[in-house]
């Protein structure tokens, strides 16, 4: 009787960080629907962690089958977050897994169970599910290349697949301060003096990111629209300076007008905010998760106890910027 295959089964986590667009310039749309953007990202300290694990010996060569077998979402910010196929960091798993077999050869891979704890506001204009999808990128090619004696997909390759699953996501893999051009996902890094501190005021409510643009393109058509906004050069010389006055001035969001309008309450939270000290404040992204720029971590925190009291249904947390992308740990 020939003894049972054994496994030794792995578990590998990374850290997923969010984003902030400190500049967010949005042109008319494409004609494949995305608009061309003009945009200066920076990651930020606060993330959400994923887990990966085998959770069985490799079978499966020549099956397209999933490689993911279960995923659990918990975390201050689990709620409304997907935890099945539809996650962007399960089919992560499995475009890594294919792009293995399709560049080495078909090989048995492990299947895997992920966990994400969520710290990013889900469906908050902070890249949260981008940022989970960029880390189990990087997961599933430290796991899966075992099985190719070491092979990885490296780098280029992993942005490759991190644009195909969606915009911010080769951000949220590299991290550190980039401009964003095209849908966002071509990127070029830029020098980014000292740390700032954030106040970040989330809501009880996600905002979906085409609905925001959408509105952006019918308030456009109706005369009411900002931007485009595709300059960037303010904010890059205001990253030079490290002075986090100077970068308040220079803050701009093309969605900002359409996310307030479909959430007129994100007013209020702006103005609470900038009353309660910060220097500037503005929508993340597409919202309506509120990005109040501060001169250190002590104001930060003051804003978000006194803004979260304020304005019923709201939290908020402090973060610094810029930070890594997705690593593991
Ligand atoms: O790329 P991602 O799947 O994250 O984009 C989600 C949606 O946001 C797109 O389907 C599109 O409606 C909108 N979008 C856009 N222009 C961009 C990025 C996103 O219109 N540059």
């Amino acid at each position: 009787m020939s003894a049972p295959m054994s496994f030794d089964p792995r578990v590998w986590t990374a850290h997923a960080h969010a984003k902030v667009n400190l500049h967010l310039g949005v042109a008319e749309p494409r004609e494949d629907g995305f608009h061309e953007l003009a945009t200066v990202f920076q990651s930020l300290s606060i993330h959400d962690v994923v887990t990966l694990e085998e959770v069985g010996g490799p079978t499966g060569a020549s099956s397209s089958a999933s490689r993911v077998l279960s995923l659990e979402v918990d975390g201050p910010y689990a709620l409304g977050v997907p935890a099945d196929s539809s996650n962007l960091a399960w089919r992560a798993v499995d475009l890594v897994a294919s792009r293995l077999r399709e560049k080495f050869g078909p090989r048995d891979l492990p299947q895997v169970a992920l966990y994400l704890t969520k710290g990013i506001p889900a469906a908050g204009g902070m890249a949260g599910g981008s940022a989970d999808c960029a880390a189990a990128l990087r997961l599933a090619d430290r796991c899966f290349s075992q099985y190719y004696t070491m092979d990885t997909l490296g780098e280029d390759e992993l942005m490759g697949l991190a644009a195909q699953l969606g915009s911010d996501v080769p951000f949220t893999l590299m991290g550190g301060t980039a401009l964003g051009t095209g849908r966002g996902e071509q990127l070029t890094p830029m020098i980014s003096r000292g740390s700032y501190a954030w106040a970040f005021i989330s809501s009880h409510e996600g905002l979906s990111t085409p609905a925001v643009f959408a509105k952006l393109d019918e308030l456009r058509a109706a005369g009411r629209g900002v931007g485009p906004s595709m300059d960037t050069t303010a904010v890059g010389q205001a990253l030079m300076s490290g002075k986090a006055q100077r970068l308040a001035g220079a803050l701009a969001n093309d969605l900002q007008a359409a996310a307030v309008s479909l959430r007129p309450d994100l007013r209020k939270t702006l103005k609470a905010g900038k009353a309660a000290g910060a220097l500037c404040g503005i929508v993340s992204g597409s919202g309506p998760t509120c990005a109040f720029l501060c001169e250190d971590e002590g104001i930060a925190a003051d804003v978000v106890s006194q803004v979260t009291v304020e304005i019923p249904k709201t939290r908020g947390f402090v973060a610094t910027g810029p930070a890594a992308g997705a690593v593991l740990v």
